[in-house]
C-alpha cells in the first residue's frame, strides 16, 4: 500500500508544478506514494466559506478558524488514525531524523496554516505534531508540507534509482556529506582529486570520510557531536 499524504490547504494549487516533477512524480506513477489534496475552505460553516477572522486581544492580522480545520480533520481521520502535523515557525525543526521517524507510517496528515496563525484550539484538539523548516516566516505551510513529503518519499524503498545515494546521503551518516565530481577531469584548470581516479574503493571511503568530516567541522561545527 502506498504511503498516503493527506494535505490540508487552502492552496490546493500550489502543489502542482512539484507533485508533476522529479522523485515524487515516479513514486506516485509508481504507487509508493500517493498524495489527496483537500481544500478545508470546503468544511466552512458560513455562507461566504470565510475561513478567517479577526483575533481575540486585538492583535493584528487574521487568525484561521478552529471550526472547518476540525471538521476536515474529523472527516479525514473518518478513514483510519494518522499522525497530524501542522506546519508553523512554532514547531521543532525538520531535520533528516524526523524524515525517517515518519518515513515508515502509511498516513500521514499535513495541515498548512495560513495568514498569521491558527486558532490554538484546533491544534490542541488535533495536532499530534508540530514542525518548523527553520527561523524565518513564510506566508504559509504549503512550502513545508512539500519539503516534508519530498524528503519522506525518498526514504521509501524504491523511490531513488539506488537506494545507495540515499543512504550516503548528507545527514543520514556522514554528516554534510563530500565533494563529488563528474566528468571532464579538468574544468577551467581545476582537477578532480587523484584519488579518485585510482580505483581503490578502500582509499576512496577513506577520502570520503575525512572530507565529510572536515565539510561539518568548518560549516557546520553543531553537528560534529552528532555524527
Ligand atoms: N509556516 C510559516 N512559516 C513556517 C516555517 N518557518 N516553517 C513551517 N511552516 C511555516
Amino acid at each position: 500500500m502506498p504511503l498516503c499524504f493527506e494535505v490540508l490547504t487552502l492552496f490546493p494549487e500550489a502543489f502542482a508544478g512539484f507533485l508533476d516533477s522529479s522523485i515524487v512524480a515516479r513514486a506516485q506513477k509508481n504507487r509508493l506514494i500517493d498524495v489527496r489534496l483537500s481544500n478545508f475552505r470546503n468544511w466552512t460553516a458560513n455562507k461566504h466559506k470565510n475561513v478567517d477572522d479577526y483575533p481575540y486581544g486585538g492583535f493584528a492580522g487574521m487568525v484561521i478558524q478552529a471550526q472547518p480545520v476540525y471538521e476536515a480533520l474529523g472527516q479525514i481521520l473518518d478513514d483510519g488514525n494518522a499522525p497530524v502535523i501542522y506546519f508553523t515557525p512554532q514547531g521543532r525543526p525538520l531535520n533528516q531524523r524526523i524524515l525517517e521517524s515518519y518515513s515508515t507510517y502509511d498516513r500521514i496528515v499535513l495541515l498548512c496554516g495560513h495568514y498569521k496563525e491558527l486558532d490554538q484550539r484546533a491544534r490542541d484538539l488535533c495536532v499530534s505534531d508540530e514542525i518548523s523548516l527553520g527561523d524565518y516566516v513564510l506566508s504559509g505551510g504549503e512550502l513545508a508540507a512539500m519539503v516534508f513529503i519530498d524528503g519522506v518519499s525518498r526514504l521509501q524503498p524504491g523511490a531513488l534509482g539506488d537506494i545507495d545515494s540515499a543512504r550516503s546521503d548528507s545527514f543520514s551518516q556522514t554528516g554534510l556529506g563530500f565533494p563529488c565530481y563528474t566528468r571532464p577531469e579538468v574544468f577551467m584548470e581545476l582537477s578532480v582529486p587523484d584519488i579518485l581516479r585510482q580505483g581503490n574503493h578502500q582509499e576512496i571511503a577513506k577520502w570520503a570520510n575525512e572530507q565529510a568530516k572536515c565539510f561539518t567541522q568548518s560549516r557546520r561545527p553543531d553537528l560534529t557531536s552528532k555524527h
